[in-house]
């Protein structure tokens, strides 16, 4: 079973947007089932790049949107995301010390983290496009 349902609660109801959120959840629950399996330390040089690969990707699709749109909260929502994406190359670099369980904190940050971030802060772009009658 996924780990991370994707239900309407995800949705930021701008759907490019949407159907990227969706692939990264579905990102993270590879990385869950992987973990489940016990092959996390796979998973961390091969799920875990693809994910930030396409977090980048994506990132760069959402600002490009904020930016068109003159976004008030463009340069917070971009510092969370400078934040997301270092965060996870720290977790490579613990990794790579030594850290045995850090497939488990990798996951339990994207969880946290991430979920935190689409259904909060994401989720502030598709009002403000409305009220200014964008969409
Ligand atoms: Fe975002
Ligand atoms: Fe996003």
């Amino acid at each position: 079973m996924a780990f991370i349902a994707w239900t309407e609660e995800w949705e930021i109801k701008i759907p490019q947007l949407d159907a990227h959120h969706k692939q990264l959840v579905s990102f993270i629950n590879s990385f869950h089932d992987a973990i489940e399996k016990g092959k996390g330390d796979i998973a961390v040089y091969t799920i875990l790049p693809e994910l930030l690969n396409y977090t980048m990707y994506h990132f760069v699709a959402e600002e490009e949107i904020m930016e068109k749109y003159s976004y008030p909260q463009y340069k917070a929502h971009k510092e969370e995301h400078k934040f997301l994406v270092n965060k996870t190359i720290n977790f490579y670099e613990k990794y790579n010390a030594g850290d045995i369980n850090i497939t488990a904190a990798v996951f339990d940050f994207m969880n946290e983290w991430f979920t935190k971030h689409i259904k909060g802060t994401d989720k502030l772009i598709y009002p403000f496009l409305k009220s200014k009658g964008y969409v």
